[in-house]
């Protein structure tokens, strides 16, 4: 069985596929909201899509009663909660502060995707070997996808609160960071770098729960 956050389990008709159920909507009215595709569900390892990654964050992210009672936000540190953990997906939700970021990162080698529903963030994006290749703003209802080599950090450089929710497959791969963001000597591209997996990265000053068997901990 696919782990599901109290909000998810709140909301049995976003877990179902309604379209398969019921005749085809009128062409009137706002547009219906998909539900969360059943392949990120799945207790059989696989991969899920790009597509089917920004369908399942756009899905969540249209129903605030999912993320709204459950988001907060930290000066401290950046906050986050993981919603559902399957055997093709993970997906985090995260509070953002202002001036709060992520290191330079990639995935492990999963495909993710993002969805802002409030707040706006940027995206700094880099090439395999750390370097800047570009910045991108997200703007509320943005959502975006990301390649297996893809490589960036995320931030709030606005002065509002933002949040957003992300999703990875295949879930639970360990992120890599960059040598020099991270402290670490070197300047070893990410994609002959395996000893730059951190498997136990933790943000200076700030001890957080443990998201991974064998204590690892999931900063996406
Ligand atoms: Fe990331």
């Amino acid at each position: 069985m696919p782990l599901l956050h109290p909000a998810l389990l709140a909301e049995p008709a976003l877990l179902t596929d309604l379209a398969s159920l019921t005749e085809p909507a009128l062409p009137t009215g706002p547009a219906p909201v998909p539900p969360v595709p059943q392949q990120c569900l799945s207790d059989e390892p696989g991969q899920v899509d790009l597509r089917t990654l920004r369908t399942l964050t756009a899905a969540l992210a249209a129903h605030p009663q999912v993320w709204r009672p459950v988001i907060r936000h930290r000066a401290d540190r950046r906050w986050y909660t993981r919603l559902l953990l399957s055997a093709t997906v993970e997906v985090w939700l995260i509070g953002w502060c202002p001036g709060q970021q992520t290191e330079i990162h990639d995935h492990g080698g999963a495909l993710g995707a993002l969805t802002v529903v409030e707040g706006q963030v940027e995206e700094d994006r880099f090439d395999r070997a750390w370097s800047l290749t570009g910045v991108r703003a997200h703007r509320p209802g943005a959502s975006v996808g990301f390649g297996i080599r893809h490589v960036h950090r995320v931030a709030n450089r606005s002065t509002h609160l933002a949040t957003t929710i992300h999703a990875y497959s295949p879930p639970e791969l360990p992120l890599r960071y960059s040598p020099t963001d991270s402290g670490a000597a070197g300047t070893t591209p990410v994609a002959t770098a395996p000893d730059q997996v951190a498997p136990t990265y933790t943000p200076a000053g700030v001890t957080l729960p443990a998201t991974r068997p064998g204590g690892a901990l999931v900063t996406r």
